[in-house]
């Protein structure tokens, strides 16, 4: 339910905020929101870099019975993580260790992953290997978050993502960019994913009192990739951008092009 998604993360951000890691506010807003689409379809949350766990609290809030949180890293940090998941969760950690390279996930079993978040090597081989293990093990309805996407110092990232998704074999769509990552879903649940973000995001920012909106500066047949992007100075913006050509408001004129 998407009410709890921003209970958790209006509740949580002070102790969010107050532990060492990679991820931050902007990124905890977004993958709430991208979690509570999750809510309704079983699988596992795989995290390939794990570090102190940041980011894992966040997915360990929605493992439920007969699903594991697997994570993944070559310095796994147990005791910090597992501090770390305590206070960013009120669930038990239902967690299954892999303190190995990021080549093990190959093991994992085929289609059972609703979430996969890859964080772990940053060069292009990293980052292109986790995409290509990570695909077999997501389920129809799943999605790949992949961070430092268009994060300046790692372009790679950036490359060997967009060389992924162009790839008409892999049969995925970039749907969002938000925070410095690409949310990536199986061509098939395009319409879905989309349908939902564009719906719900004015409730979540209502329910989390955030300053983003939801940008679509040119039209879905020009490019399948929404953003999630902070109002800064842009203070007449209310939840939603439109394209950039006729100052359209986005989304009323959303027109079903899929
Ligand atoms: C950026 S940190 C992860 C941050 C975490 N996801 C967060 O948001 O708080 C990257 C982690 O990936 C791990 N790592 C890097 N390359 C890896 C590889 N090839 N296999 C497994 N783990 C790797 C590192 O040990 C490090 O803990």
């Amino acid at each position: 339910m998407l009410k709890n998604h921003a209970d958790n993360f209006v509740n949580k951000l002070e102790t969010f905020n107050s532990i060492e890691g990679w991820c931050n506010q902007e990124q905890f807003f977004t993958l709430e929101y991208i979690l509570s689409f999750l809510d309704n379809i079983k699988g596992d949350i795989i995290e390939l870099g794990v570090f102190t766990g940041k980011s894992a609290g966040i997915f360990n809030n929605y493992i439920d019975e007969g699903e594991t949180l697997k994570l993944v890293d070559m310095n796994m940090q147990y005791d910090t993580i597992n501090q770390n998941i305590k206070k960013l969760s009120d669930k038990t950690p239902l967690v299954e260790w892999h303190n190995e390279m990021t080549w093990c996930i190959n093991s994992f079993p085929q289609g059972q992953a609703k979430f996969i978040h890859i964080d772990a090597g940053h060069s292009y081989d990293n980052c292109w290997n986790d995409l290509n293990m990570s695909l077999p093990l997501l389920n129809d309805n799943g999605i790949i978050a992949v961070d430092d996407f268009f994060m300046d110092i790692y372009p790679q990232v950036t490359e060997a993502t967009y060389n992924f998704v162009g790839d008409p074999n892999h049969d995925v769509k970039l749907f969002l960019y938000s925070g410095h990552k690409a949310y990536i879903c199986k061509s098939r649940n395009y319409e879905n994913v989309v349908r939902y973000v564009i719906d719900n995001f004015k409730e979540y920012v209502d329910l989390t009192k955030q300053p983003y909106y939801l940008n679509k500066s040119s039209t879905f047949l020009d490019s399948r990739t929404m953003s999630i992007v902070p109002i800064g100075d842009n203070k007449n913006i209310h939840y939603y951008r439109g394209l950039d050509e006729d100052n359209s408001i986005f989304p009323n004129d959303f027109i079903n092009i899929i």
